[in-house]
């Protein structure tokens, strides 16, 4: 069962919120059901097909996938030659749900598959805000399927998904992560990621020092706030940058 749940935690220092008044960000919250059966195989078509591509022609079925080794996955984007290329329905209906969502037209939106697993590296997700555009994103997870739980947080409010839970949050302004990772080797945890900005959103270029900001903020959450839950990827990562 679907579970969102609110962490009762101290109310953030009034210095982080400070950021969060302009632009306007969207609330967060989960929608059920989000693929039509279709539209769910279709996307699995894209992926499965493009592991045997991988197999046949390089030995290996992530040839053709991005690896991610940082936070534990493979990502499936599509590509210029058009081999992998998630169906334009499915691409319109997320657009048009954007579009009811913000209340203005966006960008043809950002789409790729992801699996998490420990072939790629240890699954990890830090506290982060994300910063391939510099106006506000509008961004979903879907969960796909999987063989391990694995919650997310947007800020402090906790969603347990199951199969096709959409989580709608956005990706530039709302703090995201997950705990530490608990997969066995055959573990996997797939995931569809969207992401979009509105096309006329020109008054609220995020800046150096917005970015700075929310930098600062994430960092609270990794190093203060949700400290507990990362001890073995604030480990890995002291490891692998060598600090004491
Ligand atoms: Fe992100």
């Amino acid at each position: 069962m679907s579970n969102v749940e609110v962490i009762a935690k101290e109310p953030l220092d009034p210095k982080w919120k400070a950021h969060h008044i302009e632009p306007a960000k969207p609330d967060h919250y989960l929608e059920s059901n989000f693929f039509t059966a279709e539209e769910y195989g279709q996307i699995y078509d894209v992926v499965v097909k493009t592991m045997q591509r991988g197999l046949d022609e390089a030995g290996d079925r992530w040839a053709f996938f991005l690896k991610i080794s940082n936070n534990g996955f493979y990502i499936l984007n599509e590509d210029e030659e058009g081999k992998v290329k998630y169906p334009v329905a499915i691409k319109d209906k997320i657009k048009a749900k954007m579009e009811l969502l913000m209340g203005e037209p966006v960008r043809d939106p950002g789409v790729f598959f992801a699996r998490y697993t420990n072939e790629a590296g240890m699954p990890s997700l830090m506290p982060h805000c994300d910063k391939h555009h510099d106006r506000m994103h509008v961004t979903n997870t879907i969960q796909l399927n999987k063989t391990v739980d694995w919650d997310f947080y947007v800020e402090d409010t906790l969603y347990q998904t199951d199969a096709n839970d959409a989580v709608w949050f956005s990706g530039s302004h709302h703090v995201h992560f997950r705990p530490d990772s608990n997969f066995q080797d055959e573990d996997y945890y797939d995931i569809f990621l969207v992401s979009s900005q509105r096309i006329n959103d020109e008054k609220n270029p995020l800046d150096k020092e917005w970015f700075a900001t929310q930098e600062n903020l994430c960092g609270h959450f990794s190093n203060m706030r949700y400290k507990d839950i990362f001890e073995k990827t604030l480990k890995k990562q002291y490891e692998a940058e060598g600090c004491q």
